[in-house]
């Protein structure tokens, strides 16, 4: 029984809306004047306070973090503490991009967009390969069937299967945009 399993689907998600964030910060860097990630930064701010926070982070600390709290299942370290510390870090730099975008500072939301991208990259990293096999080592069976069912009582709450379908559509848009500028970025300017 696996209770890890939708939180590393979730977090391919997260990873690739860093990965387009990424491409978009190159595409406006290599085009100075402009504005191409400021146009769209709004949805990746939605994306990762609606999906990656939210719900995501919900999940893991109303719910995952609380069953890791119990004593015996975390034998070696405690990276719980750091985990939320990371959290916590993500939403200072979050704040800092919506306030960039509100004052049109391209570099100031570049800059937080790159901070964001780097931490939870590394963040997910850690959850995937040292914290959630703890958990699936560490948690018992009768308490994994309780947890999955929490999972789902937040997941009903949180509108789960709208959120998805929501931010997989807004993925495809913007990965769509992106290509649409490369293409004109790419195309020599006429001479007059
Ligand atoms: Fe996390
Ligand atoms: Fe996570």
């Amino acid at each position: 029984m696996q209770v890890t399993y939708d939180l590393m689907e979730e977090h391919k998600l997260i990873v690739k809306y860093i990965d387009l964030m990424d491409q978009y910060i190159h595409l406006n860097q290599a085009n100075q004047g402009e504005a191409f990630f400021l146009e769209k930064a709004d949805i990746f701010v939605s994306f990762i306070r609606n999906f990656a926070d939210t719900f995501h982070h919900a999940k893991e600390e109303d719910i995952l973090f609380r069953y890791l709290e119990v004593p015996g299942v975390l034998s070696h370290c405690n990276p719980l503490p750091q985990m939320l510390f990371e959290h916590d870090q993500g939403r200072h730099f979050v704040q800092l991009m919506k306030m960039a975008i509100q004052n049109g500072e391209l570099n100031h939301l570049i800059e937080n967009a790159w901070n964001y991208g780097q931490l939870l990259r590394a963040h997910i990293y850690k959850e995937d390969n040292i914290l959630y096999p703890m958990a699936e080592a560490g948690i018992q069976d009768k308490d994994k069937i309780r947890l999955l069912d929490e999972y789902r009582e937040a997941e009903e709450r949180m509108s789960s299967q709208a959120i998805w379908i929501e931010y997989k559509d807004k993925y495809k848009t913007l990965e769509e945009h992106l290509h649409e500028m490369q293409l004109a970025c790419s195309k020599p300017a006429i001479a007059m």
